[in-house]
């Protein structure tokens, strides 16, 4: 089948359109055609090997996984002995461990759901990781009539957490830079903040949640924003890829710091599973969310689109069709 693979770290240029071995199942797998695959920050991690910490999970001098991308939407082909939720022909989304700028993806099936019928399979592959992300940054955390902050509004995350905020109740403000504010409205905000123009802590300490997908303020500029008892979750590093950690050293501060004081500072990690595909599933066929893409590239051109995601500023999520 044909692939994304690289054999060594690198930027987009170590990326090759190959012919790979299609990928054999287990018994609780399922194989998945894909049809479109999300582009998120943590592929460029994979492909760079940056920040380094990231290179014990993938691999210490080159990548353990030749084949890029984790999102998919895809068609199932055939299933494992074990898997009794999914059969051939069933339209699916959800994430691969081994790689979705593939023709063919093996899927463990606890990390499928059915494809939300209302959506291409472009905007359900928006949604296994950005998409579960925003939900576990919102979920547990904001309340109906609370004030909540999104850092990077117009990008992956931030353009579901916004959406996922207004379900879940919020007042929300969006921010993002100059030239997003309609998009920003348009998923819900209340208020838009320019970040080129004003500062996130510009109305005080008003913030109940503060959802921050950009990775590069101080934490003390963030909590500036945020209530006395509300809640700080980071979801990014930013562009920051230098040192062993990158810009992810806040996320390992911010629980020490949390512990003096009364409000809560959190690093997220989300989790891709069935039950939050289906949450979403909810919320995208109840009308309250819809995935927004920016662009969408054919299988040949993923360098290009991780370049494209690099720069820091979609509009929404980018997009491989195959
Ligand atoms: N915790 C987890 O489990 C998890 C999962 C997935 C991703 N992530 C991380 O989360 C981060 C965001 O991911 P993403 O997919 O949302 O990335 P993305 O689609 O590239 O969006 C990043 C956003 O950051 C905004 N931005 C850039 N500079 C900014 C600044 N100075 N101030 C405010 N906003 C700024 C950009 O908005 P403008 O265009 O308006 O500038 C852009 O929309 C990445 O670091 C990624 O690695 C974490």
């Amino acid at each position: 089948m044909k692939a994304i693979a690289q054999d060594v770290y690198g930027s987009a240029d170590v990326l090759q359109l190959r012919d790979v071995d299609q990928p054999s199942i287990g018994a609780d797998q399922v194989l998945v055609q894909v049809r479109a695959a999300g582009v998120d920050p943590g592929v460029w991690i994979c492909m760079t090997g940056r920040p380094y910490a990231a290179r014990v999970a993938f691999g210490l001098t080159k990548p353990r996984v030749a084949v890029r991308g984790r999102a998919l939407a895809g068609v199932v082909t055939q299933v494992g002995a074990d898997v009794q939720a999914f059969k051939p022909g069933d339209e699916v989304y959800g994430t691969s461990s081994g790689g979705t700028f593939a023709e063919y993806a093996a899927v463990p099936w606890k990390r499928l759901a059915p494809k939300p019928p209302s959506l291409s399979f472009e905007q359900a592959a928006a949604v296994p990781i950005s998409g579960v992300t925003a939900l576990e940054g919102v979920r547990g955390r904001v309340k109906a009539g609370q004030k909540v902050m999104v850092i990077g509004a117009a990008g992956g995350i931030g353009s579901f957490a916004v959406q996922i905020a207004k379900a879940y109740g919020a007042t929300v403000t969006g921010v993002c830079g100059t030239g997003k504010a309609e998009l920003v409205r348009s998923l819900g905000a209340d208020d838009v903040i320019d970040y080129t123009r004003e500062e996130v802590d510009r109305d005080g300490p008003h913030y109940d949640v503060i959802i921050d997908t950009a990775g590069c303020r101080p934490l003390s500029l963030l909590r500036r924003a945020l209530t006395p008892r509300g809640t700080l979750v980071l979801a990014g590093g930013g562009h920051d890829a230098g040192g062993l950690f990158g810009g992810y050293t806040r996320q390992m501060r911010a629980p020490l710091l949390s512990m003096f004081t009364s409000q809560r500072l959190q690093g997220l990690t989300s989790h891709e599973r069935a039950q939050e595909l289906k949450e979403l599933t909810q919320l995208i066929e109840s009308g309250k969310v819809t995935p927004i893409i920016d662009r969408a590239y054919p299988l040949a051109d993923a360098p290009n689109a991780i370049r494209y995601l690099a720069e820091g500023h979609p509009a929404g999520k980018v997009i491989i069709k195959i």
